[in-house]
């Protein structure tokens, strides 16, 4: 069923608008009169916005507002009830915090260290929409927040099986979300931790001494603070990860989505300095199936080489031979303690960096390219330049075709991650 081809809204004080755009239809959005923004991004009075289809969206006013939608909707209907306040309130916060550090600064002469805040919950409870607000409201305090995401499923920094930080400067764009200029990117090459747990603890770890070591020299950065966004992994293993990226990032809030237990241990186990809080999810979060975060991955993936409609990329397809490159995987599998000789010892074969010879097998597989210069651990210890698509395997001519952002290669050392994607705009 769709709905009417124009629909105008009248919001009251601290409602919200929620629609969700048509199976093929774009939606234009227009503030015709007052103030509203969407997760945390002011919009212009009379600027017409336009969502491509399946858009999910929630307007918000702290004022009153009165906002029309022009396309057909799947759904629409205005909220009374959110939980915009607490983030509002949490903003608050860590601003106070920020101050109260400038001022104990002005006597130290150190330079202040911002409040690093960690978002943890089950999947589907609004994480990283939540993340987009609480950073666009640092932002508009003129603040410039890290937003750290740890998450490897659905990463909002760089393609799925990474996990990323990157500095903001501006509101996030109200249809594309955030610029990704210049992030630090590390490979982990899995959609789940649990694939390589070693290897994604070691990562997170990097990942927060390269930002600690970045911000020495950067005060609005350190002052800024971070939001690390996390993924919904809370059982048993996801949660130790969890308590250890709070000691790695050196949090000193820890917001907990939707989720009394994990709230009830984290509130025994995390030192007592760090501010444990426990937030409702807003009953707009949707629900998504496997399929739909498989078809997610794919979006961002097609993102990250072509852009977004408003801001396209035009990457580069070209041949490279096998003899040019060494591409190596870390990881391998555990050889039974039997096939080892004796007085052997058990070495970690999950951070094991090997040589991957290439096969057919490499076909639509993302690879990383390394800013190490030899297949060694400083593959998964150094940030990355960015990625590129095998799109073809030649093995009669030792050579593949690459999809990449640029018209060379910035490193020889390719990084094999199991993530795969079928360029379809190729073949179109
Ligand atoms: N208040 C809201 N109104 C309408 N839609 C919303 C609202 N908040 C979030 N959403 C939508 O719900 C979906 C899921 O939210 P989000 O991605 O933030 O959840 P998550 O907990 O990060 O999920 P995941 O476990 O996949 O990381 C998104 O499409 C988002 O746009
Ligand atoms: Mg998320």
């Amino acid at each position: 069923m769709s709905d009417e081809q124009v629909q105008e809204f009248k919001l009251n004080e601290d409602c919200e608008l929620r629609f969700v755009a048509g199976e093929d239809s774009d939606v234009c959005l227009e503030v015709v009169s007052g103030y509203a923004e969407i997760f945390g991004t002011e919009l212009l009075q009379n600027k017409k916005y336009t969502f491509p289809p399946k858009s999910r969206v929630a307007v918000f006013t702290w004022k009153t507002a009165t906002v029309e939608l022009v396309g057909v909707t799947e759904s629409a209907y205005v909220a009374e009830s959110t939980p915009m306040i607490i983030y509002l309130n949490i903003n608050a916060a860590m601003e106070e915090v920020r101050k109260k550090r400038e001022e104990q600064a002005f006597h130290t002469g150190k330079t202040p260290k911002g409040p690093r805040l960690l978002l943890v919950g089950p999947a589907d409870v609004g994480k990283s929409t939540v993340s987009r607000i609480i950073c666009n409201y640092s932002v508009r305090q003129g603040r410039t927040p890290l937003f750290v995401d740890l998450d490897v499923g659905q990463n909002n920094i760089s393609v799925p099986g990474t996990v990323a930080a990157v500095l903001l400067q501006k509101t996030a764009d109200v249809i594309d979300s955030f610029e990704r200029n210049s992030p630090l990117v590390l490979n982990f090459g899995h959609t789940n931790p649990s694939a390589n747990l070693s290897l994604y603890e070691t990562l997170f770890k990097e990942l927060a001494s390269t930002i600690n070591q970045q911000i020495l020299v950067n005060d609005e950065a350190k002052i800024g603070g971070m939001i690390i966004n996390t993924c919904g992994w809370v059982d048993g293993e996801g949660y130790k990860c969890l308590v250890k990226a709070a000691s790695a990032f050196e949090v000193d809030v820890v917001i907990v989505l939707d989720h009394e237990r994990l709230y009830s241990d984290l509130s025994k186990e995390l030192p007592e300095f760090v501010r444990l809080t426990h937030v409702p999810k807003s009953g707009g979060v949707e629900q998504r199936t496997p399929q739909m975060r498989a078809i997610m991955r794919g979006e961002n993936i097609h993102r990250y080489f072509y852009g977004t409609r408003n801001s396209s990329l035009f990457p580069f397809t070209f041949d490279l031979s096998f003899d040019d490159v060494v591409m190596c995987k870390v990881g391998t599998e555990k050889l039974p303690d039997s096939c080892l000789p004796f007085g052997m010892e058990v070495e970690n074969h999950e951070m094991k960096v090997v040589v991957l010879e290439p096969s057919i097998e490499i076909k639509h597989h993302l690879f990383a390219f390394s800013r190490s210069t030899t297949p060694d651990e400083n593959v998964y210890k150094a940030t990355i330049f960015g990625f590129c698509l095998v799109t073809e395997v030649d093995m009669a001519n030792r050579s593949m075709t690459i999809l990449c952002p640029q018209n060379s290669i910035p490193s020889k050392v390719l990084v094999y991650s199991e993530v795969t994607h079928l360029d379809d705009r190729m073949h179109a």
